[in-house]
């Protein structure tokens, strides 16, 4: 099912620029799920009232020197998104964030971010700005963004 949703945030326009034999060979592509899970992996599956799986949403911490695109910080998770066709439109996509925000804010060890990379033209950028995303840099061709978790999630000051 991840593998499917990792496709298809890939092939977000319609286009098939990725097959997944193509993220498979590809490691910067795999990485956002490659040893699937790893310790800090979290995320939530959304499923019809049927069981059937139709949307995921996950974040892994990813290295400074094996980055995803969305890369802010070694300690800040990356996410990936996708609801697959046929079943978007219906609040999937939103609920599946807000599911994994507050999956987030309850992690044994605390989050203060979370960051991300959305193409230009990608409508997917509404819905993280009207979370609360805020846009933090560039790369390539798409906007990096990141939420502040609260600071209620925070280590207390010393
Ligand atoms: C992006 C995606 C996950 C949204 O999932 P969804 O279930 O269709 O989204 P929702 O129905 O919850 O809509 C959430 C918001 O997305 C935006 N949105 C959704 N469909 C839209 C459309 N066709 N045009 C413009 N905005 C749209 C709206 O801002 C919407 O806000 P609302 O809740 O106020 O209506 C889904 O379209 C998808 O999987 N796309 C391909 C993969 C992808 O692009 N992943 C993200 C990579 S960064």
């Amino acid at each position: 099912m991840e593998w499917s949703v990792l496709l298809e945030a890939y092939n977000w326009n319609g286009e098939q620029r990725f097959t997944a034999d193509r993220i498979a060979a590809d490691p910067r592509a795999a990485r956002y799920l490659t040893g699937w899970p790893r310790e800090g992996d979290f995320g939530v599956v959304a499923e019809t009232d049927a069981g059937e799986p139709v949307g995921a949403a996950w974040a892994r911490y990813l290295p400074e020197d094996e980055p995803g695109y969305g890369f802010v910080a070694s300690d800040v998770p990356e996410l990936t998104l996708g609801v697959l066709p046929g079943h978007r439109g219906r609040g999937h996509g939103r609920a599946l964030m807000e599911a994994l925000i507050r999956a987030a804010a309850e992690q044994p060890v605390p989050i203060a971010r979370l960051s991300l990379s959305v193409e230009d033209g990608n409508h997917a950028a509404r819905l993280y700005s009207s979370l609360g995303f805020t846009r933090v840099g560039r790369c390539d061709n798409a906007d990096t963004m990141v939420l502040d978790i609260g600071s209620e999630n925070r280590p207390p000051a010393i």
